[in-house]
């Protein structure tokens, strides 16, 4: 074979004939080469074309990386975005200020800050998803899924309007697999009693309290889709002097239960219903046992 007519190819060895044909050996090096016919110098230069091959695909194959993972954090920029515009708020320490009032009963003792259930919904949720209250009071999670096109189911063991279904949440009349997120908000216990129902857990003992929400977390995880989320608000409670962690103590439920643990946030608490009607006496107390007032509550995130 003649590459041009002053070389004799033949005298190259196979890799290098190879090299020169797929143009990876320059052919005046080839030229030079066939001239010194030195076994030992083809050999480096086999060495040579074949690190440069790999160097050359190691290159290939990190620039297609590098624009995969461009491609990647394009689509989670875009995400990003679509959050923020929605007012999703990605950290984990939420001070709003005042309660947006649209929603519920601002008077209600116990109700749900607004923002806290459009947090919930606008990150975990999408237009049109089942949203299901289990423990409505006032029935903030209604308004707010009603201003955000979410649709919703609501109970409460003592409905406080037309739209809110009567029920004792340790049985929810629902099928299993078919909400997108339950949204529980349970009794501050030992702050306020709801009714004077047997079944209300707001009049019970803590053991029994506890043993109650065991069945409404059961009962939100059975109604709940596939990967989907349950959040709990809860705050935690000075009693008879006694610092009492629920958060801590549903937790703990929801993780026996088999649901995985998405984090939390702390609620800052401002101006609540309590504060406004007990004020100073409340921090009184709390001093005289040594306590602290809880100006958070915590927003619990479990997934199915
Ligand atoms: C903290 S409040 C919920 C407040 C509500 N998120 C709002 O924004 O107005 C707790 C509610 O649990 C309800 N409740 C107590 N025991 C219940 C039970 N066994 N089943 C369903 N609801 C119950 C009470 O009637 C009360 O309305």
């Amino acid at each position: 074979m003649k590459i041009c007519c002053d070389l004799d190819i033949v005298k190259l060895p196979d890799e290098l004939k190879q090299a020169v044909v797929e143009k990876a050996l320059p052919l005046d090096i080839a030229v030079q080469l066939v001239e010194l016919n030195n076994p030992f110098v083809n050999e480096k230069m086999v060495q040579v074309i074949n690190r440069k091959k790999r160097y050359e695909k190691d290159i290939l194959k990190n620039a297609l990386a590098a624009v995969a993972k461009s491609k990647n954090m394009k689509k989670k920029l875009n995400i990003l975005k679509k959050a923020t515009d929605a007012g999703v708020i990605l950290s984990s320490v939420w001070d709003f200020g005042n309660r947006d009032n649209y929603a519920g009963d601002a008077n209600f003792h116990g109700n749900a800050p607004t923002q806290v259930v459009e947090q919930c919904i606008l990150r975990l949720t999408s237009k049109d998803d089942l949203i299901v209250d289990p423990m409505a009071g006032s029935g903030t999670t209604i308004d707010v899924c009603k201003a955000y096109n979410r649709k919703v189911r609501a109970f409460d063991l003592t409905p406080t309007r037309k739209d809110i279904v009567e029920n004792d949440s340790r049985c929810i009349p629902m099928d299993d697999f078919s909400a997108d997120l339950v949204f529980l908000h349970p009794p501050y216990l030992g702050m306020v009693k709801y009714s004077k129902k047997e079944r209300d857990v707001s009049r019970l003992s803590l053991d029994e309290f506890l043993e109650s929400m065991r069945l409404v977390i059961m009962e939100s995880k059975r109604i709940l889709k596939k990967d989907k989320h349950l959040c709990i608000l809860v705050g935690n409670v000075v009693m008879k002097g006694k610092f009492i962690s629920l958060s801590r103590k549903l937790s703990n439920i929801c993780e026996e239960l088999g649901l995985e643990d998405c984090g939390h946030a702390i609620k800052i608490t401002k101006n609540s219903v309590s504060q406004r009607r007990r004020g100073k006496a409340i921090y009184a107390e709390l001093a005289t046992t040594k306590n602290l007032k809880q100006n958070h509550d915590i927003m619990l995130f479990w997934r199915k």
